[in-house]
Parts: structure tokens; C-alpha cells; sequence
């Protein structure tokens, strides 16, 4: 994966900072208390260095309790501005990544089906964890404290200088070399940070996938391949880790080594003036001078390390605005949002394309009026789930127009429309949440008592009472406590709620026990009752009730006609129903 974020990418810090906009008193103090502490940091050691050389060396010892205090006071006022600076910038970048991420929720549950088609889960969870998780840093821990850090090293050079240039001069000689190691080091680094950030999203990417699907892994005993798989990704993992390690490992000691000659070269020439001129150094100056040293190098070390963090939270910054910016939404352009929909639906001549030219639907075109049910039949791969992904405008078509009552689809308000078309699909979705939330999917206009009703009428009132807690029972992820068939009837609860003019259902092709079969096929006919339906069905009790059935074949509109006239013409749909159900003799696929 390409990754190009640049510290000195402004118009990308400019983005970030338009997040800090909010909290401008927050940035503005943090950004006045890390002035401060750079300020305040050299005066303990200029006052050690006057304590030494104006009391305890001339024998005052009166003044030493003042003094003494002086710089009590000062340790309790740094400790004081450090509490508060760590506290401000901490709480800047979450309030900043707590902003953006729900930007970017937000607009990834707006996207088109098609993102998701090309997109790993996995990514997209490190994007709005992970990767966010860098850009905090930039405050908490990159941009606001290089800019103290950097202000630390020249206001002690700066009273370095003015104590004393000569001594100065010689003990910062070995500076440029400490500069050249920290460019080379911080090269390396973000290579290897890189390194890391990609196999962090690999890794998120086969975790995500490998729990969900974690039945077929164990079902085909494919564990010890997918262990060698993830054994593969945790080494490139550990790899890069120890790589950007080893450069640390590499770093802190020429740099130890690099203060090192400084802490001698100061020690040699200031023991040789303290001898040669005593008045020239003084012994207060070099504690002074052994504390400054200590006080410049370790922010210019750090530097490195929060170059690499700001680095590091600019890559996380691209990556997430890439994510912001796709503006791969579905248009919602149209305004009409008629008081009322009848659901007549008509598709005409509708051509469609997952992937450019290569047509899966071929010039449909069919008619159901307002409260018919049309049947879609036909072998897998036909092209039945991408008709109805058509009208709800998950996909968009290629040519030719779908209306409902008249009006194309695309110039209903999209809301409006979706909203007024309940899908069910084949497989059901449930949320970790309570089979109540996961009807209503929070809607705080479905009353209890519609609840109630609809899960009635769909004939799954009893067994959900018979849950622990009833409609509160927490489902768990993915529905994982309930039968596939418990599933679906929660789901066409769901549907009968949101009461559409428009039900479109993808009939479950698992079976089910014959009760559960009854009640299900009981349910569908009451989810249908006073609707425009379009099934893509499996039941032949489905298939007769139809008032059309259109019969696809490779994206193509094979027969059309009721079950008893397309039985007549002996052709393909007779194939297909011999092959799926007068064999068996039983009612469902
Ligand atoms: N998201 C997608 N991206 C690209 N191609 C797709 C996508 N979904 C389906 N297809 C292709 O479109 C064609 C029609 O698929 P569709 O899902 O509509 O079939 P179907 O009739 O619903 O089949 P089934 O009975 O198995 O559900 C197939 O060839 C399939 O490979
Ligand atoms: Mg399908």
C-alpha cells in the first residue's frame, strides 16, 4: 500500500487542524503551557550554579534557605504546568479522533454497496481504530511538545551562550554529529513504522474474517493452515516491530555516546581554565553546564521519536481522509416524497453491471401492480438478488428506467424510498442487541404494542416470550443464539413494523423443521397481505400464490406468466420446477 503522509504535507495539517477548531482554547493554553515549561526548565540549573558559585563556595551560607525555596517553588510550579500540559494535549487529540471518528462512521455507513464489495472489514476497523489512534498522538504527543522541545533546546543554548560562549562552543561541538545521526535514524524509522501500520491492517483484516467465519475453519479442519497463515502475518509483524527496535537499539547509545564526549570535552576544558585562569569557569558553571547538556540532548533525541510520531499520524491522517473521501455515496438528488405510495413497480428495459459491460441483468422488464406479488425464479447466479438490489438503489443501473408509481427511482428522496421498501434478505443480520432494538433498529416511533402485534401476526410472539427476559433477550452477535429459523421470523417482524408499501423478500433457502416451515410460510403470507411484493422464491407455495412469475436466466427474462400457464408451455420453468420440486414431492428447495 502506498504511503506517501508528509510532515510537510500542510494542506494535509491544515485538514487535521480544521478538526481542532473546536477546542481552540484547549490548543492555545496547551501550546502557552509548553512555551512556558521550555521557559522555566533552564532556571533550576542557573539557580544551582548561583547558589554554588555566590553562597556555598564564598561561605554564605544565610541566603542558601532562600535560595533552597527559589527553587522548591519552581519544582512545584513545573510540576504543576507539566500535570496540566500532559492533561490538555491528551484530552486535545481524543476530543479531535472522537470527532473524526464518528465523521467517519458516519460516512462509511453512507457508502455504496460496491465500497464494501472491494473493501476488507478489516481495513476499514483499523482505519477507524488504529489509524486514528496515530492522529491523537500528533497532538498528545508529536506536534505540541517537538514545538516545546525545539524552544527548550535554544533557550538553554541561548543561556548556555550567554554563561559562557568559549565553554559553550567547545561542549556543543559534537552537536552536528548528533544532528546527522537523528536524520539518518528517522529515515529508518518511518520505513519500518510504515512496515508496521501495514501489517497491523493485515492483521485486523484475517482476524476479522477468520473469527466470523470461524465454522468453516473448524468444519473443514483447516486450522493448522490458517494457523501457518497467521503464524506468517505475526512474524512480518514481529519483524518490522523488531526492525524499528533494532534502530532505537542503534539510536539511544550513539546518542548516549555522542553527550558522552560532550560531558568530557566540558570536563576537560573546564578543569584545565578552572586551573589555568580560576576565575574564568567556575565549578557553578559546569554543574550548570553538566545539567544543560543533559536538558539539550534529550529533547533533540526525542525529537527523532516525535518526528516519527507526528510522521506516523500524518500516514494515519492520509489513510482516514482517504476513507472520507470516497465519495463513492449513492446520489440522493431526488426530492419527491409522495403522502402516499401505492407501490406500482415497473422495470423497463433495465440493462445491469457489477464491473463495466459485463451484464449480469439483460433489458428486463416487468410490471407488478400495487399490491400483486411477482415471484423471481430461477438458477443460481441468474441475476434475482440483483434485481431487487436495483430497486432499492443499492446498485445503480446501467440503462433503462425502474419507476414506482410512475416516478423513477432515482428522483425519490433516497430515505423516502428506502424507507418505504422493506427487504428481507436470505441471510438474516441480526445486531448484538436485544431482539426488541433489533426489530425496531432503534426506531423510537415503533411502539411495544406494534411489536407485539406484528410478532403476532408472524407467529413468533410465543417463542420469543419464551426467552429469558423475552424481547429484551440479548441475541448475541450475528443472531448466534437463535435458529436460523427464530432468525428469520425476527426478521420479517422487522419488516412488517417498518410497514412498507413495498416488501421485497429473498426467501432463505436453509431448511428448517416442518413447524417452523408452516409458521414461516403462515408468516410470509401476512408479510404480503396488502403489499406489493417481490419474492425471489423458493417455496412452491410462494411460487403459486404469485400473481406473475418472471422466470431469469443468465440476466435474462426467460418466461413470464402464473405457475399453472408457464406448467402449460412446457418449457424451461417446467424444467426447473420437475428439477426443484415434483421429484421430491416436497414444497420447498
Ligand atoms: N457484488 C457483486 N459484484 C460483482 N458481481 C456480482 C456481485 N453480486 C453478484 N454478482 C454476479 O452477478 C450475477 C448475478 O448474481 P445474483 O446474486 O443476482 O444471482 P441470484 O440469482 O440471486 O443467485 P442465487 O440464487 O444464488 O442467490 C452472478 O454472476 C454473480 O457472480
Ligand atoms: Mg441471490
Amino acid at each position: 500500500m502506498a504511503v506517501t503522509g508528509d510532515v510537510y504535507n500542510t494542506g494535509l495539517l491544515k485538514r487535521i487542524f480544521q478538526y481542532v477548531k473546536p477546542y481552540r482554547a484547549v490548543f492555545v493554553w496547551s501550546v502557552i503551557l509548553t512555551v512556558l515549561l521550555a521557559a522555566i526548565s533552564p532556571i533550576r540549573p542557573f539557580l544551582i550554579k548561583y547558589t554554588l558559585d555566590h553562597y556555598i563556595l564564598a561561605g554564605k551560607y544565610s541566603g542558601l534557605v532562600n535560595m533552597t525555596m527559589l527553587m522548591i517553588f519552581m519544582l512545584i510550579l513545573q510540576t504543576l504546568i507539566q500535570y496540566n500540559h500532559t492533561l490538555l494535549t491528551n484530552t486535545l487529540g481524543q476530543s479531535v479522533i472522537r470527532d473524526l471518528r464518528i465523521n467517519v462512521f458516519n460516512h462509511i455507513t453512507k457508502l455504496r454497496l460496491k465500497f464494501f464489495d472491494q473493501t476488507p472489514i478489516g481495513q476499514l476497523i483499523t482505519r477507524t481504530v488504529s489509524d486514528l489512534e496515530t492522529i491523537a498522538d500528533i497532538f498528545s504527543e508529536g506536534l505540541i511538545s517537538m514545538i516545546g522541545d525545539s524552544l527548550q533546546v535554544v533557550v538553554i543554548v541561548g543561556v548556555m551562550l550567554y554563561t559562557d560562549w568559549e565553554l559553550s562552543m567547545v561542549v556543543l561541538l559534537p552537536i552536528p554529529l548528533l544532528i546527522m545521526a537523528t536524520r539518518k535514524f528517522q529515515k529508518a524509522i518511518k520505513i519500518a513504522f510504515q512496515e508496521i501500520r501495514n501489517e497491523v491492517s493485515n492483521l485486523n483484516t484475517f482476524l476479522q474474517e477468520h473469527i466470523t467465519g470461524v465454522s468453516i475453519v473448524q468444519y473443514f479442519a483447516r486450522e493448522r493452515q490458517e494457523y501457518k497463515k497467521f503464524y506468517a502475518i505475526n512474524k512480518r509483524y514481529r519483524d518490522a516491530n523488531i526492525r524499528s527496535n533494532w534502530y532505537y537499539s542503534i539510536f539511544f547509545p550513539v546518542v548516549e555516546l555522542i553527550s558522552a564526549m560532550s560531558l568530557g570535552l566540558l570536563i576537560w576544558y573546564g578543569a584545565r581554565s578552572i586551573l589555568a585562569k580560576p576565575l574564568d569557569v567556575t565549578p557553578g558553571t559546569i554543574t550548570q553546564f553538566i545539567m544543560y547538556l543533559g536538558m539539550v540532548f534529550t529533547p533533540i533525541r526525542q525529537l527523532a521519536d516525535k518526528f516519527n510520531t507526528l510522521q506516523m499520524g500524518m500516514v494515519g491522517a492520509e489513510r482516514v481522509f482517504k476513507v472520507l473521501d470516497t465519495k463513492d455515496t449513492t446520489p440522493n438528488e431526488g426530492r419527491q416524497k409522495p403522502e402516499k405510495l401505492a407501490g406500482n413497480i415497473e422495470f423497463k428495459n433495465v440493462w445491469f453491471a457489477y464491473n463495466e459491460d459485463h451484464y449480469v441483468l439483460k433489458d428486463l422488464t416487468f410490471e407488478v401492480k400495487a399490491g400483486e406479488t411477482i415471484a423471481l425464479v430461477g438458477a443460481t447466479g441468474a441475476g434475482k438478488s440483483s434485481t431487487i438490489n436495483i430497486l432499492n438503489r443499492f446498485y445503480e443501473t446501467g440503462k433503462g428506467k425502474v419507476t414506482v408509481d410512475g416516478i423513477q427511482i432515482e428522483d425519490f428522496d433516497l430515505d423516502y424510498l428506502r424507507s418505504h421498501i422493506a427487504t428481507v434478505l436470505q441471510d438474516v443480520f441480526l445486531f448484538s442487541d436485544t431482539i426488541l432494538n433489533n426489530i425496531t433498529l432503534n426506531n423510537a416511533e415503533i411502539t411495544m404494542e406494534q411489536v407485539v402485534n406484528a410478532a403476532k401476526k408472524v407467529g413468533a410472539h410465543e417463542f420469543i416470550e419464551r426467552l429469558p427476559g423475552g424481547y429484551q433477550y440479548n441475541v448475541m452477535e450475528r443472531g448466534a443464539t437463535l435458529s436460523a429459523g427464530q432468525a428469520q421470523l425476527i426478521s420479517f417482524i422487522r419488516a412488517l413494523v417498518h410497514n412498507p408499501a413495498i416488501l421485497v423478500l429473498d426467501e432463505a433457502t436453509s431448511s428448517v423443521d416442518t413447524e417452523t416451515e408452516l409458521l414461516i410460510q403462515k408468516a410470509i403470507d401476512n408479510l404480503m397481505e396488502g403489499r406489493t411484493s417481490i419474492v425471489i422464491a423458493h417455496r412452491l407455495s410462494t411460487i403459486q400464490k404469485a400473481n406473475l412469475i418472471v422466470v431469469l436466466d443468465k440476466g435474462e427474462i426467460k418466461e413470464k406468466g402464473t405457475h399453472q400457464e408457464l406448467l402449460k408451455l412446457d418449457g424451461y420453468y417446467k424444467k426447473l420446477y420437475d428439477l426443484q420440486f415434483s421429484s421430491k414431492g416436497i414444497a420447498k428447495v
